[in-house]
């Protein structure tokens, strides 16, 4: 007997369909993807109305992507995707640093800068001297590492967001430690800033009630050879957004101490030690 779709057996009916020779991990996605949402309009019972609501959300994400914009990875930052499949595939040993999110607005090939080396070029904001080592996991230092950092300027906003006001590479650099392990670099007390919300996904964010900032934070990619990347932030421990990052970046052992001083090379100072697992 034919079997057609009907609501009971919708599942059996679409899985059902995937050729016998169809790559043995693409089936199993398929497969669950389809499973979870078949149940997820079952249990939500979505009217008509609601999914062309929920098409049209997606069509004017897509419209929205360009190489400077990405609001599908906003969506995906935003709901803890992001942060779910990062957890997933970084779980490290106890001691070692932890990973969060990239954002948007990571750019590769930063300039390379010596140590001390200022990153703040259109003078805003506090300054402020990051500094710390780069080790194993029994403390040893790593010579060689590579420090690739970035933040948003004083007023909020990343230099490749800005490229008309603001100076290319402004607030990114990268350093590479030498036989001490240690870094230090001079940026600005970073500030708190809205994920762009003039889309889709700010619209989402509104329904829910839901503000668009993310707490103050350092961007860091530090790498070695035979240790695993790091792809990470420090926070700014008194920032009001801390327990309620839009895209849920914040962990506890990421949130640094900035203590004042008193003039001279800057007016904050920031330790930070990165602990790398073996490959
Ligand atoms: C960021 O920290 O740069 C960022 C992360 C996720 C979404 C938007 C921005
Ligand atoms: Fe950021």
């Amino acid at each position: 007997m034919i079997k057609y779709f009907t609501e009971e057996a919708s599942v059996e009916a679409v899985n059902g369909r995937m050729a016998e020779d169809t790559d043995p991990r693409l089936r199993e996605v398929m497969a669950s993807l389809v499973k979870h949402i078949h149940a997820f309009i079952k249990e939500t019972r979505i009217s008509q109305q609601e999914w062309e609501t929920a098409v049209r959300f997606l069509t004017d994400t897509g419209r929205l992507c360009t190489p400077e914009r990405q609001e599908f990875i906003l969506l995906s930052d935003t709901l803890g995707v992001s942060m779910l499949v990062d957890a997933i595939n970084n779980r490290r040993q106890m001691g070692a640093t932890e990973n969060t999110v990239l954002g948007p607005f990571y750019v590769p090939g930063a300039p390379r800068r010596a140590m001390g080396d200022r990153i703040t070029l259109d003078g805003k904001g506090e300054s402020c001297v990051f500094e710390g080592t780069v080790v194993d996991l029994e403390g040893q230092a790593i010579e060689g590492a590579i420090i690739d950092v970035w933040s948003d300027n004083a007023e909020g906003f990343y230099d490749v967001q800005q490229p008309d006001i603001q100076p290319k590479w402004n607030n990114r650099g990268s350093f590479v430690t030498g036989a001490d392990g240690g870094y230090s670099f001079i940026g600005i007390k970073p500030v708190s800033y809205p994920i762009p919300d003039d889309g889709p996904v700010g619209q989402m964010l509104k329904h829910l009630g839901r503000h668009p900032f993310r707490p103050a934070h350092m961007h860091y990619i530090v790498s070695a050879n035979g240790f695993q990347k790091v792809v990470t932030h420090t926070f700014v421990g008194d920032d009001r957004y801390l327990s309620s990052d839009a895209v849920f970046g914040v962990k506890a052992t990421l949130v640094a101490p900035f203590e004042r001083l008193s003039g001279e090379e800057a007016e904050w100072r920031s330790r930070f030690d990165f602990v790398l697992s073996p490959m």
